[in-house]
């Protein structure tokens, strides 16, 4: 039998002490699958004392993870200790220096530097496994890297965070509010004590700046994403929704156009009954349309510990696999050298459906101004829907306006024209609609 493999663990919180666990528990099967024992020989964390309730063996521990990555008897290194500069960049850099294979959970790594790292990695001969970084559990990345070679991705969108999709799910399922929805999320660990990174749309972001660079073949460009998180979403728009025929959902959409590569991350509508629309609770879900395949819908467990550390022993798995000589396949699909620059699609023009709601005064001549203003941006409606407002709504009333394929530009158009009117008693709400099927 070959040597084993030779791992280090750099963070051992909730991923790092999964993994660690998984590769304690099952070392027989993965000892067969693989060909080769996989051990754990070194670990690093801030905390020595801290107990993890895991038993790390024999594992030499290192206070310092970049001395670890430098001098450690290891041939893979394993990153869990995240976020994008600091001690997870540097001790990543230093062992792809070094020469080992690495393998990370950490997006927002790679959205910044993950270009420059596989230059690295590809430069010493070694791996850059990063299955875990997009939507946790589920296989996208090695989907997308090794089973979809030859396809053209035309497409690729997701429900990429369990935190958004859970605070969703359960304002339409029990009509309470964002507010509220949080709050539990917090309680049950889904959500951060401080949410802005998942509920503005930025953990997102860095996931879909990697799709889109395996999808299109592009550098990764994570700040030139279009963010919209879904803090402003009422009850107001989900009841909307509902009762035409949509559900809510935070996407991260990559697609090629006409005048470039189109990222964004924002609250969309899609019919509710698209495959995408049944994707519920903290659950993830990646679509990728291509051009031989059609259409394919990965669903799963996008975090948690035991999720996550499945991707990551997957990756270290294959890391035991392949052997010395053997040609790593590019940790972008492509070289990163031959990476293509990103081209920016224009934002203004992203073409598709939107739903529009106003709250305006209650009086003569409002919804003639309305119609008059969507008339002059050339935009047609599929359809519109008058309410009143309620007890407190003495002389205001919503108006929900559906509109046919049109463009971003145009509805901005039709919306500062209807502020301008002075009939709106609001901020109008204005949600993209996507196609899916
Ligand atoms: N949690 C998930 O569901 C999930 C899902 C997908 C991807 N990820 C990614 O996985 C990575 C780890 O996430 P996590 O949730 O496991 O984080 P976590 O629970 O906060 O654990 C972080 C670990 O890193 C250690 N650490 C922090 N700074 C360090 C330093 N300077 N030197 C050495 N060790 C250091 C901590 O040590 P102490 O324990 O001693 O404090 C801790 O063990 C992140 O990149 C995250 O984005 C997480």
């Amino acid at each position: 039998m070959a040597e084993a493999l030779r791992v280090g663990i750099a963070g051992l919180g909730t991923v790092g002490a999964s993994v660690a666990r998984v590769l304690r528990d099952k070392a027989a099967e993965l000892t067969r699958q693989c060909g080769r024992e996989i051990v754990v020989t070194a670990v690093s964390a801030r905390d020595r004392s801290r107990d993890r309730g895991i038993d790390l063996g024999g594992a030499q521990w290192f206070d310092d993870p970049i001395a670890m990555a430098e001098k450690a008897d290891i041939d893979v290194f394993v990153e869990l200790i995240g976020g994008n500069e600091g001690a997870a960049r540097a001790c990543v850099r230093a062992a792809l220096d070094a020469g080992r294979h690495v393998v990370t959970a950490n997006k927002a790594l790679l959205a910044k530097h993950g270009v420059a790292l596989a230059e690295i990695a590809e430069k010493k001969g070694v791996l850059l496994n990063y299955e875990a970084a997009v939507a946790g559990g589920i296989p996208v990345i090695k989907t997308m890297r090794e089973a979809l070679a030859g396809n053209s991705v035309n497409r690729v969108f997701g429900i990429l965070n369990g935190t958004c999709n859970y605070i969703l799910t359960r304002m339409e399922a029990e009509g309470l509010s964002f507010e509220e929805c949080l709050k539990d999320a917090q309680r049950l660990g889904y959500a951060e004590a401080d949410p802005t990174f998942d509920i503005e749309g930025n953990d997102t972001a860095h996931k879909l700046a990697i799709l889109t660079s395996l999808a299109f073949g592009t550098e990764i460009a994570a700040d030139d994403i279009y963010l919209e998180g879904i803090s402003n979403i009422s009850q107001a728009d989900i009841r909307a929704a509902g009762e035409l025929g949509y559900r809510i959902k935070l996407l991260g959409v990559a697609q090629r156009t006409e005048t470039g590569i189109e990222q964004r991350v924002h609250p969309t509508m899609v019919p509710t009954a698209s495959v995408i629309a049944q994707v519920h609770g903290v659950t993830n879900a990646v679509a990728i349309e291509t051009d031989i395949l059609g259409e394919l819908l990965l669903s799963g467990p996008g975090a948690g510990g035991n999720a996550t550390a499945s991707a990551v022993v997957g990756d270290i798995a294959d890391i035991a696999k392949s052997r010395p000589g053997f040609q790593h396949g590019p940790v972008f699909g492509r070289p990163a050298k031959e990476l293509k620059p990103y081209k920016k699609a224009q934002m203004r023009s992203h073409a598709g459906g939107y739903f529009i709601r106003l709250t305006v005064h209650d009086r003569i001549g409002v919804f003639a101004a309305i119609a008059k203003r969507m008339a002059d941006a050339d935009i047609s409606l599929e359809s519109i829907v008058q309410h009143a407002n309620g007890s407190n709504g003495v002389d205001q009333k919503t108006v929900i306006l559906v509109t046919h394929e049109t463009t971003e530009a145009a509805v901005r158009k039709a919306v500062d024209g209807m502020t301008k009117d002075g009939h709106l008693t609001d901020k109008p709400q204005v949600i993209r609609i996507e196609r899916a099927d």
